[in-house]
Order: structure tokens, then C-alpha cells, then sequence
């Protein structure tokens, strides 16, 4: 009796409704770029699951890696044994991590990463608190949650959140409507003040950011900002934890995004493209860091156990490297943001175009520079109904996000310029 009312169900209707679709696309192939559904249509994916298929869909190398793995070895529990893909996943990242890193910890999640990272900083430093950044997204975990200011939507009907998190402006020029440097300096004297009002250095254990605030509107963080933090940290004994979920494993043309600036930070957590689709992620700390975590105090069944996701991701580090992906990636998205300026010139509801490698970003703003939303739904409509997929971010949701594989060729770039064209033309 229960199970024929079940039955009545459509399929889709047994998934939780907690989930927001973009699209209701059912993919049942995917190669590179492209995603295909069972009736054979085609869509040019340029979300990349959110930042996580950068090596493209079914890599072929990396395809090949799993399925040889997967008749040596599945999984294999950290507290129990030791798996040889997770030691090799390791090195792969001490290579391509600065120098003074090298200790790596595994998780299976960007937020889980982020959590750990912020318990080595409470426990390395036997401080208690945590600076964030408005607009930050750190994930939806409770703690991640409390970290996360892009949306209120996050964090609506479950606070009151974990306490230790104390937010300061993000330096978002085009926001304020500020030149960069002006804005810099806005943003120092908000963090001295965070500093001197809320949470004294000394009870700070981390300052975490991203690079380029993902979720919270695709903006890259001046390097002098950047380099602002490392001395305040280094003044105070505070750690400095750079998240790279969105932004690593050569989003922005190079490996990890803080290369940009050449600071160091004393903490990476990585996820999203380390793993090519497989639930992987990872922190990476110097030794004198790592040694400070207490044994037993973290830890979790499945991170760092799975020999498919380790395979998976030992594959994506060479495939980055051997097939010069971080050359595409920058040679892609300088096609790209030329063909969105070229846009722009005609279309000056495009206040904004900006970004690095493919990780690259259009604000649409009305002429008194307040946010245009409006538009940015009908464009988004638009370029699925012509098969293109394409990401929203920001507080006001008038950014679109171009996150394309990054082994997208310069024949898909042009065609998805084409069809945003069309799309935005049509619209205004
Ligand atoms: C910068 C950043 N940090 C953390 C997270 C959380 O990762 P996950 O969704 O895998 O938990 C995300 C997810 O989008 C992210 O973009």
C-alpha cells in the first residue's frame, strides 16, 4: 500500500526540496565542455559544476585513472591503515604548493575543508576568534555558515550561528565606486578597527579570505590588500588562511590564485578542482603549524580514505600540468573578457567586466550605477533556451559568473559570447 503511493511520484519530486536548480537538465554524458541529456541535446557548460570540473567533463586520462584504481584499491580508513593514494596525493601538492608547505590534511567537502582549517588555526594558536570578509561564502556547515555573508539566504531561520566570527569589509571597488587604492585603504582602517573594537589580536587565531570573493560577486582582492594582511598577521601572531575552494587547481591561471600577489599564506584549503568531480578536498600548512594540532582532535571515516578520489586527483595535477592548461586558461579568458568589453562598449548596462584566467565576471548596472537584476534574469533565461549555462553571484544577484572548463577551446568561447550577445541585446 505505502509503496504504491510512492510510486506515484514523479521522479523528481523524491529529491529534497532544499535544493535550487539553475536548470532541470538531466545530463547523462559529459565531455569537456559539453553536457549532453538522453534526448541528445547539447549544452555548453560554462559552470563547471561550480568551479569543479576544470580538467573538463570525463577527462579521458583521468577516467582511465579511476577505473585502474578502482580494481586496486577503493577505500582504505586514514585511522586504520594508510592508503598509497592519499601519500601520493600528497606530494602532488607539496609540489605545487609553496615551499614552506608541506603538510596536507584531507577532507571530503570545501566547507569540511574550511572547518579544519579553522580548528588548527584555534588549536595552533590557542586563540579563539576568526575574521571574515563581507560577501565572503565559506560554505553551509553551522560554522561555515557564521563565516559566510554573500546572501542572508544561508543563513535565514538558523541563527543565532556559531560565535568567534567577525566580519570586515571585503575591498570591492566597483561596490563602493571607489579607485582601488582609496577603497585598500578603506578596508585597512575597517580591519584596524575590527582589531581594536571586537576581537583583540591576541584572542585572533585567523584572518581567512578568498582570493577572488566567489559567491559575493566574482571580485579578485587587490594584492596590496593582500599583502596588507600577511603583515598584519605576522605583526599579531595571526594566521593567515587563504581559501582556494573556488579558486585553486588553476582557475585563475595559475595554480592557486594568491601566485597573483606572491604572498604567503600560512594556511591553503583547497577542494572543488583538486578532485575533477570526485569529493576531495584538502588544507595545506607549514610543518611548525600542522604540529600544533592536537592527535585524535579532527578527523572524519571517509577524508583522505578514498584511493578513487586520491587517484583522481594525482591524475588532475599532471593533467593541469601536461596539458598546459593554465596557458589555455589564460589565453581563454583573455578572449573572453575582450568579447565582454567589446559587449560592453554597446551595451552599457555592463558596468563591469573583470576577473582572471576563467574565473571572470559581468556586473550589470543601471546609468546611477545601482544594481540591475532584472536584466541579468531575462539574459540568464535567454542563453539556457540557446543552451548555455551560466552561473549568477552577488548580494544583488546582477553578476554572472563565467567558470567554462578550463580545456574550453576558442571556438566554444566565441560561440558563448555569441549567444550572451544575442541574449543581452535582446533584452535591454
Ligand atoms: C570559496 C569557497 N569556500 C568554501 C566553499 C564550500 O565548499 P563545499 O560546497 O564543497 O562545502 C565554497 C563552495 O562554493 C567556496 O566557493
Amino acid at each position: 500500500m505505502l509503496q504504491t503511493e510512492k510510486s506515484i511520484l514523479a521522479p523528481e519530486a523524491l529529491l529534497s526540496n532544499v535544493w535550487t536548480h539553475l536548470t532541470h537538465i538531466q545530463p547523462v554524458v559529459g565531455r569537456g565542455a559539453i553536457l549532453k541529456d538522453k534526448e541528445g541535446n547539447e549544452y555548453l557548460d560554462f559552470t563547471s559544476g561550480i568551479g569543479v570540473i576544470n580538467t573538463g567533463h570525463c577527462h579521458p586520462r583521468i577516467v582511465k585513472a579511476i577505473q585502474k584504481q578502482t580494481e586496486q584499491l577503493i577505500f582504505g580508513q586514514m585511522n586504520c591503515v594508510i592508503p598509497p593514494t592519499t601519500i601520493k596525493m600528497a606530494e602532488k601538492l607539496n609540489e605545487i604548493t609553496p615551499s614552506h608547505i608541506d603538510r596536507f590534511f584531507f577532507a571530503n567537502s570545501g566547507s569540511e575543508a574550511t572547518e579544519a582549517a579553522v580548528k588548527l588555526a584555534k588549536c595552533a594558536t590557542g586563540r579563539s576568534n576568526i575574521i571574515v570578509f563581507q560577501g565572503s561564502f565559506h560554505g553551509r556547515t553551522h560554522l561555515t555558515m557564521a563565516m559566510t555573508t554573500s546572501k542572508t539566504v544561508y543563513r535565514h531561520k538558523y541563527q543565532p550561528l556559531p560565535s568567534g566570527i567577525f566580519v570586515t569589509p571585503f575591498p570591492y571597488s566597483y561596490f563602493y565606486g571607489w579607485d582601488e587604492e582609496t577603497t585598500v585603504e578603506f578596508c585597512k582602517k575597517q580591519l584596524d578597527l575590527v582589531l581594536r573594537g571586537q576581537t583583540a589580536p591576541d584572542e585572533t587565531a585567523a584572518i581567512i579570505i578568498e582570493p577572488v570573493i566567489g559567491e559575493g560577486g566574482y571580485v579578485p582582492v587587490p594584492p596590496a590588500f593582500l599583502h596588507h594582511l600577511r603583515e598584519v598577521c605576522d605583526e599579531h601572531g595571526i594566521l593567515l588562511i587563504i581559501d582556494e575552494v573556488q579558486s585553486g587547481f588553476g582557475r585563475t591561471g595559475k595554480f592557486f590564485c594568491f601566485e597573483h600577489s606572491n604572498v604567503k599564506p600560512d594556511v591553503i584549503v583547497m577542494a572543488k578542482g583538486l578532485g575533477s568531480g570526485f569529493p576531495v578536498s584538502a588544507i595545506g600548512a607549514t610543518a611548525e603549524i600542522m604540529d600544533k594540532w592536537t592527535p585524535g582532535t579532527h578527523g572524519g571515516t571517509y577524508g583522505g580514505g578514498s584511493a578513487l578520489a586520491g587517484a583522481a586527483a594525482c591524475e588532475t595535477i599532471d593533467v593541469i600540468k601536461e596539458e598546459q592548461l593554465l596557458e589555455n586558461c589564460n589565453e581563454r579568458g583573455e578572449q573572453l573578457r575582450a568579447g565582454l568589453r567589446k559587449i560592453q562598449e554597446q551595451c552599457p548596462i555592463i558596468g563591469d567586466v573583470r576577473g582572471l584566467g576563467l574565473m571572470v565576471a559581468v556586473e550589470f548596472t543601471n546609468p546611477d550605477k545601482t544594481a540591475n537584476s532584472e536584466v541579468l534574469g531575462k539574459v540568464m533565461k535567454k542563453c539556457l533556451d540557446n543552451n548555455l549555462l551560466l552561473l549568477a553571484c552577488g548580494p544583488y544577484k546582477n553578476v554572472i559568473r563565467w567558470i567554462p572548463p578550463l580545456v574550453v577551446t576558442e571556438e566554444q568561447i566565441a560561440k558563448g559570447l555569441k549567444i550572451f550577445e544575442d541574449a543581452l541585446k535582446s533584452s535591454i
